[in-house]
């Protein structure tokens, strides 16, 4: 079972490093100001609030979610933005959008549509059934990470774990991964489909908000790890990635880190005569 908690918390600590690309997402996105946008698995509201802020004080944002605890942190966080009145949250399942066809400018995803373990397709053509003809579909995800540098191979055997392949699961089809996404676009039958990937990156000295968002990354990204590594591996692992370690490689004053995240877009078609 999912700790909320902790995994709040965990979408907390990082946001540091994850809201400079939303927020270059949402620039290159321009979504027009007064418009009413989804924003689909919407979380803890977290990207809700910048999409608020694009939109203006005569925009919406609906941000739906499964999760009622999500949508409820969403919620007092909108409060406290002072933003309430151009947001709204609501429960329900991006497989089966509780929306009438049209019903809004534009969609948008992060981490959820697109994101293994759901069957894509389905989940663009069901975005795109909600979004008005001329209007945009983007989806965003985490598509790369380079955490330990100087130690390329160690961070490569890190990332071909069963633990590091997540949330890409062995054995799915190539078509299914998030980077094969135009080509759910185009099944879909959106048009102008293009990608564009931002980057965030820290380096050394780090403040202890971009420390703390980096720790958390990295037990993120490579969690129960150490019974499928070698020994060699596994004492690297432990000498490189463990905080408590004396050689933590965050505390190199030379240390330097990015990753990345993947948005692609597509406009629904307008119909015959518009
Ligand atoms: C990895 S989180 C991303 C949350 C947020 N978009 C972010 O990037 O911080 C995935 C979110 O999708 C939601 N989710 C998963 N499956 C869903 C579904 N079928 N319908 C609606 N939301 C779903 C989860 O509850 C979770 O909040």
């Amino acid at each position: 079972m999912v700790d909320t908690d902790a995994y709040i918390q965990g979408l907390m600590v990082t946001n540091p490093l994850v809201e400079p690309i939303i927020r270059s997402a949402i620039q290159a996105l321009q979504p027009p100001s007064e418009s009413r946008g989804l924003d689909a698995g919407c979380g803890i509201g977290l990207q809700a609030l910048l999409l608020a802020e694009a939109v203006g004080p005569v925009g919406h944002i609906t941000g739906l979610d499964l999760s009622p605890q999500f949508l409820a942190y969403a919620r007092e966080t909108g409060e406290r933005a002072g933003l309430s009145d151009r947001l709204s949250f609501q429960a329900g399942d991006v497989r089966e959008l509780p929306f009438d066809d049209d019903a809004f400018d534009w969609a948008w995803s992060t981490n959820c549509v697109g994101y293994a373990p759901l069957e894509p397709l389905p989940l663009v053509v069901e975005l795109a059934r909600v979004v008005k003809p001329g209007g945009s579909v983007a989806i965003l995800a985490w598509s790369s990470q380079m955490l330990l540098p100087g130690f390329p191979l160690l961070e490569s055997r890190l990332n071909a774990t069963s633990s590091g392949i997540a949330p890409f699961t062995r054995g799915s089809r190539p078509e299914s991964h998030f980077l094969r996404a135009l080509g759910w676009f185009r099944d879909a039958g959106l048009e102008e489909c293009s990608v564009q990937t931002f980057v965030s990156d820290a380096h050394a000295p780090l403040s202890g908000e971009l420390g703390r968002a980096l720790i958390a990354l990295i037990e993120m990204r490579w969690p129960g790890v150490e019974p499928e590594l070698t020994q060699q591996d596994r004492v690297a692992y432990r000498r490189l990635c463990l905080p408590e370690s004396p050689e933590f490689i965050l505390n190199h004053p030379d240390y330097y880190a990015f990753f990345t995240y993947s948005m692609f877009r597509g406009r629904v078609s307008r119909r015959p005569g518009e």
